[in-house]
């Protein structure tokens, strides 16, 4: 009770860093604050006080703030940090990286909530060891050794700042030194003491306890229910509809995430059958990938080679060069683990050949299994580079086929972008998508597609962004890039096949482009720091984002942009309404100047295009404060949150939505996920959509992710839907959202549901509140303006089957035999499937919901 009283008053109380030291008979008014790192580099700055500076006291072994330099994982790493109290806010840096000239800075009002980080760069030594932070006046002074034992500083009024470095002696700097060494808990620690107020240390304390009671909630899982459910023997409860009292919701509620990870896009939904079909794969797309991985040749009496020097295209320079002296080897593809026919069906070869012996060459091309052969044709080469193509039918259906190019002549033979597409695609499109993949995303019913990603469109440090008008026109003309989840973009999915496979599944396009600043987690271009595009630059960036909403939207008898869409085969605009910049990017200056120069660049163009900005990677956090602030300051139509969390955030995050501003910016839910691919998964996920559902006036789309994933080649785990060449396989956590995508509303009815839990006492069934069960069944009730038809929708994530009796205050005209459908079964189930069946209902009806279980219940209005 304490706790909670101080933790009230606490919280209303900024408590500055004082250095004042009061200390009066039984009272502490400050304590000495010793800070430090220790462990593994990837920890972070922790905490200890003291009295006495004899007795050390740490406040557990919590990290502060750790450092966000650096690529992923156990890149980030953090050396020597050091603090400054000014009496107002703690101010950090520390050494990034032994190798680099930068340092790390961030501060803190209230040693909880930091500030994104800044690593400013040193002009002066090469590199920055144990850095030294202290305040001389106005000066914030960074004092700094080198591994060649130079000594510099660098200054800064504003901590952002920060002067050309100047060399200092080594006793200066020696001056300036802070260290201080205490024992804590028995071991000798390094760090720096500092004299703080104790309320401070309270108040941490309480925080840091908070924090692991909150985590240990988040990691509650159905494993402990037999435990925590043991005395209910039944639940029962009710559930009354007001439909006489709703409010508008978003009608876009589920969407799609796309981004070409784990395979998604080469390899898996676009329908090329060959694998690096153009010679472009290379060390930058993984270490061991050169212009022929994939390509081998098989037989003798012919060499080959790569070559750059006449290309097809400049963006497209490699190609193979086959000298052949004895005809007979040919030059082999197998495509993406194996080429996939089918018996029967037809498939478009085409390839560029040149001659480069001064005559026409012939060159046979076969479909292989083993030696068979599938199907076959002989082209010619002309001594100019052309492209020739054929139609292939295959003789047999087959799993693992090879492309076989064979020079019938000696001589040189120069090839380029060899191609195999299946005629049957998803809606008969050219150059378009895997049907039975493209199938299962358009039965999600989503409302929109999001794309090329995720990090995919940021990319792996500047030159590595993604830039959409690469991206469109003829095939060999884009200009395919490394991919930073390890492999290959060729780019055939380009901005024109996500527009019109939005079309094609009447979702609405949403483009989601780099902020002109790369990935925070970069591997390239100064080990993920995050740099942007130069100012000089920034105009000519601003009108490519410009010049998509042109492509996009515009009339093709003004616009030169909009005439490339029309050339490409859509004369129609495609309607684009909403476009993202940036994506979970660190809300660095760096990005808040550019991201503010581009907003108000679209938005002074086209006022009516909605502008989605970015609030970092986690539901909480130093990014989620500061691009929750920026989009607060600059009034941004929509932000992209991001979560991968356990079921239990969920359960115990129910409210998270409900205290956001129904006025201000609204929330896209970009990328969320349960992590893992259990029923229990799919029914935190599904519970989740319900509290979206009542919140879906403020967060108006959301979207699972990742989307999709290769067997044998995945990044990340769980996504929503793997597959292999020939196989879809998807997730329980996908049925949830294929049975909300198909369920959605557009109004969201009030109701009231409350559930008891039976135990028995006394021989006597005594009904109870019990917050473990009560946070364990929701619901949500909405409509569907166009067919009139009411949706309930019903989450149980306890062992026990729940007994509902469902009231309506009117009733109106709904047909009494409703659709039901209901997933259900054991937690650690992974192949769940809905069962559909129908329901009897009326103006009050009792519906029993199974143990585990997601049902959905439509009620069918009467249609005369
Ligand atoms: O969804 C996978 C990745 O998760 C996305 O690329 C990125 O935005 C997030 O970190």
């Amino acid at each position: 009770m304490l706790k909670k009283f101080l933790s009230i008053l606490l919280a209303s109380v900024a408590i500055p860093c004082i250095t004042v030291v009061a200390n009066t008979p039984n009272r502490t008014d400050s304590v000495y604050i010793f800070t430090y790192h220790s462990g593994p580099a990837t920890d972070g700055i922790k905490l200890a006080y003291s009295i006495d500076k004899h007795y050390w006291t740490p406040i557990s072994n919590y990290s502060f703030v750790k450092s966000d330099f650096g690529n992923w994982g156990v890149n980030k790493k953090m050396y020597s940090p050091s603090l400054l109290c000014d009496g107002e806010k703690w101010y950090a840096i520390w050494s990034v990286n032994p190798d680099v000239k930068q340092f790390a800075t961030t501060y803190t009002a209230d040693f909880w909530t930091w500030k994104p980080q800044d690593y400013p760069y040193v002009n002066q030594g090469e590199n920055v060891v144990d850095p030294i932070l202290t305040k001389q006046a106005q000066d914030f002074i960074v004092s700094y050794r080198t591994n060649k034992n130079t000594y510099f500083e660098t200054r800064s009024t504003d901590f952002k700042k920060w002067s050309t470095a100047s060399a200092i002696s080594e006793q200066t700097y020696r001056q300036r030194e802070k260290v201080a060494k205490v024992l804590i808990n028995g071991t000798e620690q390094v760090g720096e003491i500092h004299r703080a107020p104790s309320a401070l240390v309270q108040e941490l304390e309480m925080k840091v306890g908070d924090a692991a009671q909150r985590n240990q909630s988040y990691n509650e899982s159905t494993r402990d229910d037999s435990q925590r459910f043991a005395q209910v023997k039944a639940l029962r409860g009710t559930l009354s509809i007001n439909t006489q009292n709703s409010k508008p919701i978003s009608q876009n509620l589920i969407g799609i995430f796309f981004e070409d990870i784990n395979y998604s896009a080469d390899g898996g939904l676009y329908a090329e059958l060959i694998q690096n079909r153009d010679f472009e794969y290379s060390h930058l797309d993984r270490n061991e990938w050169n212009a022929k991985s994939y390509w081998k040749l098989k037989g003798e009496g012919t060499t080959f080679d790569i070559a750059t020097d006449q290309p097809i295209h400049a963006n497209n320079s490699h190609y193979a060069v086959l000298n052949t002296t004895q005809p007979g080897a040919a030059l082999q593809n197998n495509g993406f683990d194996g080429i996939v026919l089918k018996q029967g069906d037809k498939y478009n070869l085409s390839l560029f050949l040149k001659s480069l012996n001064g005559k026409n060459q012939k060159v046979r091309i076969q479909l292989l299994d083993g030696d068979k052969v599938l199907a076959q044709t002989t082209l010619t080469a002309s001594t100019a580079w052309k492209q020739l193509k054929a139609m292939l039918k295959a003789t047999a259906s087959v799993e693992k086929a090879t492309l076989s190019i064979q020079p019938q002549t000696a001589g040189k033979l120069a090839i380029d972008f060899v191609s195999l597409f299946p005629q049957k695609t998803f809606k008969g499109r050219k150059n378009g998508m895997r049907p039975d993949l493209a199938q299962t995303l358009a039965d999600l019913h989503p409302r929109f597609v999001r794309f090329p990603g995720g990090c995919v469109s940021h990319g792996n440090g500047l030159e590595n962004m993604y830039r959409w008008n690469t991206t469109i026109g003829p095939l060999w003309e884009r200009k395919g890039q490394s991919n930073l989840w390890g492999y290959h973009q060729s780019l055939g999915i380009g901005f024109y096949e996500y527009f019109q496979f939005c079309e094609d599944i009447g979702a609405e396009p949403l483009p989601v482009l780099p902020a002109a600043v790369p990935c925070q987690n970069s591997s390239r271009g100064g080990f993920g720091q995050q740099g942007g595009l130069p100012w000089e630059q920034m105009d000519d960036y601003a009108q490519e984002l410009l010049n998509l909403i042109e492509w996009a939207n515009g009339d093709p008898k003004t616009s030169k942009w909009a005439k490339l869409r029309l050339e490409a085969g859509h004369p129609k605009p495609f309607n684009l309404k909403t476009i993202g910049v940036g994506n979970e990017d660190l809300i660095s200056d760096v990005f808040e100047e550019r991201f503010i120069y581009l907003n108000k660049r679209i938005k002074e163009k086209y006022p009516d295009i909605q502008v989605v900005g970015t609030v970092g990677p986690f539901f909480e956090g130093s990014d989620y404060e500061a691009g929750w602030e920026l989009a607060r300051k600059e009034n941004i139509d929509i932000v992209d949150e991001h979560y991968y969390v356990n079921p239990g955030w969920y359960i115990h995050s129910q409210n998270y939505y409900d205290k956001y501003d129904r006025k201000g910016t609204k929330v896209y839910l970009g990328e969320w996920a349960s992590r893992g691919n259990q029923l229990e998964n799919a029914l935190a996920e599904a519970l989740h959509i319900t509290n979206l559902e009542r919140n879906a006036d403020v967060v108006i789309m959301s979207s699972y992710a990742p989307l999709l994933a290769k067997h044998g080649h995945t990044q990340w785990n769980p996504d929503l839907i793997y597959f292999n060449n020939t196989s879809v396989m998807p997730t329980v956590n996908y049925q949830v959202q294929k049975l909300c995508g198909n369920n959605s509303g557009s109004q969201y009815i009030y109701s009231n549901l409350k559930v008891d839990a039976i135990s028995m006492e006394r021989n006597q069934e005594v009904p109870r509140y019990n917050e473990a069960a009560s946070k364990r069944i929701s619901s949500s009730v909405v409509k569907d303006e166009k067919t009139g038809d009411l949706i309930l929708k019903l989450v149980n994530i306890t062992p026990v089957p729940a007994d509902l009796q469902i009231d309506f205050d009117n009733w109106e005209g709904y047909a009494s035999e409703a659709e039901l459908s209901v997933i259900s079964g054991n937690p650690s189930d992974r192949d769940n499937k809905p069962n559909q069946t129908t329901l009897n209902v009326s103006e009050k009806f009792s519906y029993q919901l199974p143990a585990y279980s997601f049902s959905v219940i439509r009620l069918k209005k009467i249609t005369n």
